[in-house]
Formats: C-alpha cells, sequence, structure tokens
C-alpha cells in the first residue's frame, strides 16, 4: 500500500512520543534512534535504536513504546524495528564478581570516577562533594572535583575560585587548582549574565557530555563529579557518559529526604553503578554553648535507610555553624580546621570510599 505522507521526519516526531524507561525524556532526543528508513511506495519502514545498558527491561520498554507508537500511524506498512544494546560504560560492575580496584573509567589518567548525589537539592551534597575531595587529598590521592550542576553550580563559591579556565593545545579545558586539587565548574564557563536555566533538555545533555570529556584532568587517583539534585535526565546522561567507579549518597536523616535517597539508589541500581554507601548530613546539633546534642530530624535514619539500602553509613556529619560558614567564604572545613570533629568526620568518610573503591594506601 502506498504511503505518501510516510517521511523519515514522520517517523522521527513519532518516536519522540516514546520514553526512555524510567526516564521523562523520549528516545529521540535522548539520541537512540540511529537510522531511519521510511519507504512511502509500500509504506513500510525500518528503525533502528541503539541503548547502552545492562538491563533487559529497558530495551523491552522502548521496544513495547515504540512498536506501539509506530503501529499508531495511520496505513503503515510493515514495521522493522531492530533495538541494538551495547554494553554500557558501567557493564563491568554488573558482574558483581569484579573487584572494584580493577574497573577503568573512560577518562585517559582518571583511575577512579566517584558520584556525589542525592535525591534532592539543599541536603548538603556540594558540602560534602567538596569536603570529601579535600579529605581524599589529604589521605594522599591526587584528586579533582567537577562541579556537574548546570543550574546551580556552586562549588566554584565553596572554593572562592572564579578565575575563568584555559584551553590546552588540543583545545581540552584546563581545571583550576584549588588547595591542591583540581576544580572544574560550569561556573567557570558561563558568564554570570548567562541564565543557564534556559538550556533545554537536550543541550543540558550536550554540554553535560562535552564538560565531562573536555576536561584535562591529567593524572587522577579519583574524580568526585558533584552531580544535580535529583534522578532526572542530566543524573541519567552523566551516568551514561562516564565509566562510574560508584556513587556516594548524601541524604538528611527526615523521612522526606530519605524518600528521595531511595530514588537515587534505584537510579544507580538501573545504570549498574554500585552505591558506595550513604553520607547522612546535618545529622545532629551539637549545642556549642552547652556540648548537648539534639537529634532534630530524629536519630537513626540513615544507618536504618544504608541497611534497607544494603549499603554502608559512610558516616554522620551534624548540622555545623563552621561547615557552613567555611563553605560560604571559600575554604571548606576540611582545609578550614583540622582538628574539627567534623573535618575528622570527612576524613573517615574519605577512608570509608577508599576502601570501597579498593584504593591502597
Ligand atoms: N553539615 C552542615 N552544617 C551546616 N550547614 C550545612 C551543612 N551542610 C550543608 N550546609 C549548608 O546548607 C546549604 C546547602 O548546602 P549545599 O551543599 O549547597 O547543598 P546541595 O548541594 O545539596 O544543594 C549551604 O549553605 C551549606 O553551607
Ligand atoms: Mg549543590
Amino acid at each position: 500500500m502506498s504511503h505518501p505522507a510516510l517521511t523519515e521526519e514522520l517517523v522521527r516526531e513519532t518516536l519522540r512520543g516514546v520514553k526512555y524507561p524510567g526516564f521523562s525524556r523520549d528516545i529521540v532526543s535522548f539520541g537512540l534512534v540511529r537510522e531511519i528508513q521510511a519507504d512511502a511506495a509500500s509504506g513500510n519502514l525500518m528503525v533502528r535504536i541503539v541503548v547502552a545498558t545492562n538491563d533487559p527491561r529497558v530495551p523491552q520498554g522502548i521496544k513495547d513504546g515504540a512498536t506501539a507508537a509506530l503501529e499508531g500511524i495511520p496505513g503503515v506498512g510493515e514495521i522493522d524495528l531492530r533495538i541494538d544494546i551495547q554494553n554500557p560504560p558501567n557493564a563491568q560492575a554488573s558482574g558483581g564478581g569484579v573487584q572494584a580496584g580493577e574497573r577503568q573509567s573512560e577518562i585517559p589518567g582518571v583511575k577512579h570516577i566517584v558520584a556525589v548525589a542525592s535525591g534532592k537539592g539543599g541536603v548538603g551534597k556540594s558540602t560534602v562533594a567538596a569536603n570529601l575531595a579535600l579529605a581524599l587529598a589529604a589521605t594522599g590521592a591526587k584528586v579533582g572535583l567537577c562541579d556537574c550542576d548546570l543550574y546551580g553550580p556552586s562549588v566554584a563559591l565553596m572554593f572562592g575560585v572564579r578565575a575563568p579556565v584555559v584551553a590546552d593545545d588540543d583545545e581540552r579545558i584546563i581545571p583550576n587548582d584549588a588547595h591542591g586539587i583540581k576544580l572544574m565548574s560550569m561556573a567557570f564557563l558561563l558568564s554570570s549574565d548567562e541564565a543557564p536555566a534556559v538550556l533545554r533538555g537536550p543541550m543540558v545533555t550536550r554540554l553535560t557530555q562535552q564538560f565531562l570529556r573536555q576536561v584535562n584532568w591529567g593524572e587522577l587517583d579519583v574524580l568526585v563529579l558533584d552531580l544535580p539534585p535529583g534522578t532526572g535526565d542530566i543524573q541519567l546522561t552523566i551516568v551514561q557518559t562516564v565509566a562510574l567507579d560508584g556513587a556516594v549518597l548524601v541524604t538528611t536523616p527526615q523521612e522526606m529526604a530519605l524518600i528521595d535517597a531511595r530514588k537515587g539508589a534505584s537510579m544507580f541500581a538501573k545504570t549498574n553503578v554500585p552505591l558506595l554507601g550513604l553520607v547522612e548530613n546535618m545529622s545532629y546539633f551539637v549545642c556549642p554553648d552547652t556540648g548537648k546534642r539534639y537529634d532534630i530530624f530524629g536519630a537513626g535514619g540513615g544507618e536504618r535507610e544504608a541497611a534497607r539500602l544494603r549499603t554502608k553509613l559512610l558516616g554522620q556529619v551534624p548540622l555545623d555553624i563552621a561547615t557552613r560558614e567555611g563553605g560560604d567564604r571559600g575554604l571548606p572545613i576540611v582545609l578550614g580546621d583540622r582538628q574539627s570533629p567534623i573535618t575528622a568526620e570527612f576524613m573517615k568518610i574519605a577512608q570509608g570510599v577508599r576502601k570501597e573503591l579498593g584504593m591502597d594506601f
């Protein structure tokens, strides 16, 4: 049967209605649709989709969605839908028997990539990422910190660095040096009057990928990624762009935050990124005047959640005035006060991360 309206464009538009399973973005804008052939004479069409995943439910979901959408094109003929499944960058993690220390990142020269993530904003993820990076450096590791939050880059502020970055001969971005670690933030690239909030989904994906690939990190033991809050498209992009060795989830102890942390854990599980552990931030408060401890958001939330997620509670960071001030004045607590119990807790968290990564001491 002839089908004059059947064009590649029509097929592509139709496939825009198919979401990547579990996410809000469609498979076309994610770049999964690699080939479309539409034959107006016969009404037949061929679509090739490439997806990187270990989870069989993902290609199945895409197949079901795409088939239903394509069959909905009036007068369509035979549909040849091909789904190629590639190994995701984190594929090695799925075996379970693989030693963490053996796994390779995709970024040349970088031994381990760790994401610091949270289900929601404002739980202190950037604070934990910055202090964890510095604590790892204090254990003798060569460390980089990359602020991947395009909408609210705060790492630059936390380190008091605003120097614009320059490119090397290969047009790769040279990160800033700050307090002995290599630092890269979207804030170094965007001028303050550029409003990143206007960036739309596909553009954010592309920027994030470039951002991750085009930085010349040099030799690093650990690259810490401060992920944007949430479990949406940007997080998925990052997880699909680099081979993460693992993720550290930051949460506060309230039930509401724990629910979001669970979403984060499930996103990493779906994408085969091992959970290295949980950091409970704003855990409790020690009154400076009396030394009395207050469990403002209740006690034991992080502990229970770690058990529930079958992961470790890497540490508990209390609500602390100096920690907040350190972040605001460009000198994170781990650097600003080596004697602080908070610094000790971040050192413990760093040791825990090293252990989970299989890094030798
Ligand atoms: N343990 C803490 N004690 C006191 N203030 C904190 C603590 N952790 C984070 N903060 C403060 O809370 C605010 C949000 O923290 P931030 O790290 O930017 O969160 P996120 O990156 O999750 O949005 C910042 O002002 C930060 O200084
Ligand atoms: Mg942040």
